[in-house]
């Protein structure tokens, strides 16, 4: 046999492969955008993490994720997907995986994964208690990812996947809401001023690492109306009000106000580093005073039980009250967004994600 005519045209068909591939296959509906996606942050992004973990902020149980793939409850505090699912979706990559969960490894740590965790912050004070994963234990795992990585692809394209992947952060309100707003020693220890000093700065030190550690595209969720969720309502609403507790949403403006100009400023110090706000609070806070004009037919109260006190463990199978269809819903539980909200933000966010970082805008 001619083995060095086939070898020789193996390797012409090798280099055409390498030519083409690259050209004939972007552009197309399947072919992800970026090589991964990586996620930080709290329950808004958590898609199972404390499941692996001993706490109590655990949410793999029914009704949640009862619209999700067959009504399978993973820990998605929410009755389907979520804003990294969808994003996952619009970038062409598979959902992210939880960092603990037993299936993220091998070929599947390729496309990204997900460190987030409920009922965390952005301080290591917050939720210590709640045995949760902070911020900055969620970037030492990240560490931790990237031998993994190096030990599948080699260091060349370990680095390029983290170079080029997408990170999704979002983080800091729980550094209030479960926190600072319900803790009299620390509101009588530091003004609302100094203790949004001390978030703003872990935030940006967060930035700073992410980066240090190879990130260079993020996107940072901005806080949420926290005065618009039931349970905020509920506790620290005026009785009987129906509008969202408006001093508590001026916390959320007032630090989204800063996250903004500081971003641009990390932009302009770290070289190759794209940093995108996205806005969170508009959205939550224009269909809570609108519902109709955005299809929900309930604002004020969680789908989960009587949906101002239930959320974690205590929105259950035997919670009394359940609605019967998330889908009018803009809250699944007292705290947190169902499917629709979670999709119709991605959709928004995405219509300026894609012009920023390149991408295409569908
Ligand atoms: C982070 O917050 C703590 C308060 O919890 C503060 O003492 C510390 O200085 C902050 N770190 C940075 C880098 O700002
Ligand atoms: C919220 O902030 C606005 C603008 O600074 C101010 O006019 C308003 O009084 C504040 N509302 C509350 C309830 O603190």
């Amino acid at each position: 046999m001619d083995r060095p005519g086939f070898e020789l045209k193996m390797r012409r068909l090798w280099l055409m492969a390498a030519l083409v591939l690259p050209f004939c296959c972007r552009g197309e509906g399947a072919a992800p955008q970026l090589p991964a996606l990586i996620v930080f942050g709290d329950s808004t992004v958590d898609v199972g993490t404390n499941t692996y973990m001993a706490t109590l902020v655990r949410s793999d149980f029914a009704p949640y994720g009862e619209n999700f793939e067959g009504g399978k409850p993973t820990g998605r505090f929410t009755n389907g997907h979520m804003v990294p699912d969808y994003l996952a979706m619009k970038l062409g990559l598979p959902m992210t995986l939880p960092y603990l969960h037993p299936n993220a490894e091998g070929e599947r740590l390729l496309h990204g994964v997900n460190f987030a965790s409920a009922a965390s912050g952005i301080l290591q004070s917050t939720s210590l208690i709640l045995n949760v994963l902070p911020a900055f234990e969620q970037l030492k795992m990240f560490h931790s990812y990237q031998a993994k990585l190096v030990n599948l692809v080699g260091q060349d394209r370990a680095s390029s996947i983290i170079s080029q992947a997408m990170y999704l952060v979002s983080t800091g309100t729980n550094d209030f809401i479960l926190n600072y707003l319900i803790n009299p020693i620390l509101r009588q220890q530091y003004s609302l001023a100094e203790w949004s000093d001390f978030v703003a700065s872990n935030q940006t030190e967060f930035f700073k690492q992410l980066y240090a550690a190879g990130a260079r595209n993020m996107v940072v969720a901005g806080f949420p109306p926290i005065g618009c969720l039931p349970a905020e309502r509920a506790i620290l609403g005026d009785e009987g009000q129906n509008g969202c507790v408006e001093d508590l949403n001026n916390i959320s403006i007032a630090y989204n106000e800063r996250l903004q100009p500081a971003l641009s400023q990390l932009q302009s110090t770290l070289p190759g580093a794209r940093l995108l706000y996205a806005d969170i609070y508009s959205y939550i806070h224009d269909a809570f005073y609108d519902p109709s004009q955005y299809g929900y037919s309930e604002v004020g109260r969680g789908c989960c039980g009587e949906g101002l006190f239930a959320t974690a463990v205590f929105c259950n199978s035997a919670s009394t009250g359940t609605c019967s269809d998330p889908s009018t819903y803009m809250f699944f539980d007292s705290l947190h967004p169902t499917e629709k909200c979670y999709k119709a933000i991605v959709d928004q966010i995405y219509y300026k994600l894609a012009p920023f970082f390149g991408l295409k805008n569908s």
